[in-house]
Parts: structure tokens; C-alpha cells; sequence
């Protein structure tokens, strides 16, 4: 595991950023796995200035976001789709047909998790995926107990997962219950992992992560077995 510690939250968005921007400078046509939350907010942020100055095009770039709700319109602006609208695609030069989100309200949703992870694979894999860290270790909305051989599939949210996510609804009972997220196991598929994770609470998720035992009761645990991880964290 390649860690690195940052002293300030502008430090951790900027390696990030910086992370992606390379690449990109590589392989302009390359996946993008993101994720939404907090904590990457602030890469997105860096994401844009560098656009903004012409150090970086997302022109051929494809993203695949991590999951999203059920049951939320895409113009609902709780609805993940909406979140990256606006923190991210609105400000760059991607096509949007290029930006990847499964749909929490398709007809059939045992068929949209199949068919997003079809399409991830005919794209030729995710280059780089962004993680944030769930307190209770789960990675995307795989949540403690998720099979290490999941792909792409419909959750229930842990409770916990509800009410700390409640911030953003206008009541807890407003957080559906329900979301569709890539699975542990398309998540290890990525050619490499940049994990984020910042302030204190994140510290103890963080620990677990990289010295205690490797189980589905922790998912994030099993990250530490990814050939290529870089851990970038600051409190
Ligand atoms: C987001 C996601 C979640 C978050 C995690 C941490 O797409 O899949 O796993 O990364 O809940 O969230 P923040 O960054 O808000 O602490």
C-alpha cells in the first residue's frame, strides 16, 4: 500500500486531483471511477481549476460512478446523477453520454446492475477508482457483511448509513432505504485505487482498514489485498 499523509484537506484534494490529471495527460480516454460523499468534493474542485487553466481536457473521458439511490429521479438533487452534475460535469469539458451512473430508477434494476457491469468491462475496465470511506467500512454502499464476490447489485442501507447521510435530506425518513452499487468485487477489478479520507472520525475506519482482519464485517478491509492502492489521508 502506497500511504501518503497530508496536513490539510486542500493538500489531500490537490494529490488527488493531481492523481487523475496524470493520467489523464497519459490516456485522455481513460475510466474514471468516481465516487460521490464529501470527501472528494474538494479533488473536484481541483479537477476543475485544472481544466480551467488548460492543464487537463476530459473530452475523451469516461466516468463510472460507484452506486446511487433507488427510487430517486435524476433531477432530484439528492440523487447522486445530480450531485455530479453539479459538483463536477457541469464545469468540464465531458460528454455527458460519457459519464456513467446506474440508474436507481430503471424498470428493471436486476437487469441495470448486469448491464453496468457489461458495460464497464466493453470499455475496457476502470484506470482509476476513487474511494471515500464509510465509517462503518463500507466501500461504495457495500455495507458490512457484503460478499468479497459481489459485482454490481441492489442494498439495503445500514441504518447507520441513513442517518449519516440524513445531512443532506430534509428529514431522516426522506433517506431511501434502498441503492444499487458496484459490488466489492468490481470495485478490486480497478487497474488501481485512491482512497480518501479525511478528519478525525476517519481515523479509527482508517486503522481497521489497514491492520485488522480482512472480513466482510469490514469491508474496506479487503482493499489492503489491491496490487495497486494509494491511501492519501489527513484529519
Ligand atoms: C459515495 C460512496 C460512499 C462514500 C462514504 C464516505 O459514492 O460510495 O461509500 O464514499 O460513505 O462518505 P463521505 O466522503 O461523505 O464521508
Amino acid at each position: 500500500i502506497d500511504i501518503e499523509k497530508v496536513s490539510s484537506y486542500e493538500e489531500l484534494s490537490k494529490k488527488a486531483a493531481n492523481i487523475l490529471v496524470e493520467l489523464l495527460r497519459e490516456k485522455p480516454a481513460a475510466n474514471l471511477g468516481l465516487a460521490t460523499g464529501s470527501t472528494p468534493v474538494g479533488m473536484y474542485e481541483q479537477l476543475i481549476k485544472a481544466y480551467q487553466e488548460g492543464n487537463v481536457s476530459f473530452q475523451d473521458t469516461h466516468t463510472y460512478n460507484l452506486d446511487e439511490y433507488i427510487g430517486l429521479e435524476r433531477s432530484d438533487p439528492n440523487s447522486y446523477h445530480y450531485f455530479m452534475k453539479k459538483t463536477l460535469f457541469d464545469h468540464i469539458d465531458i460528454n455527458p453520454d460519457h459519464t456513467h451512473i446506474p440508474s436507481g430508477i430503471a424498470e428493471d434494476l436486476e437487469e441495470e446492475c448486469v448491464s453496468y457491469e457489461r458495460l464497464i468491462k466493453a470499455n475496457g475496465g476502470i484506470d482509476i477508482q476513487i474511494l471515500g470511506l464509510g465509517l462503518n467500512g463500507h466501500i461504495g454502499f457495500n455495507e458490512p457483511g457484503t460478499d468479497f464476490a459481489s459485482r454490481t447489485h441492489i442494498v439495503k442501507l445500514a441504518e447507520s448509513t441513513r442517518t449519516a447521510n440524513a445531512r443532506f435530506f430534509s428529514k431522516k425518513e426522506d433517506v431511501p432505504k434502498q441503492a444499487i452499487t458496484m459490488g466489492i468485487q468490481s470495485i478490486m477489478e480497478a487497474k488501481k485505487i485512491v482512497l480518501l479520507a479525511f478528519g478525525k472520525k476517519k481515523m479509527d475506519p482508517l486503522q481497521r482498514l489497514m491492520k485488522g482482519v480482512v472480513h466482510p464485517d469490514f469491508p474496506a478491509s479487503i482493499l489492503r489485498l489491491h496490487p495497486n492502492i494509494t491511501i492519501i489521508y489527513g484529519e
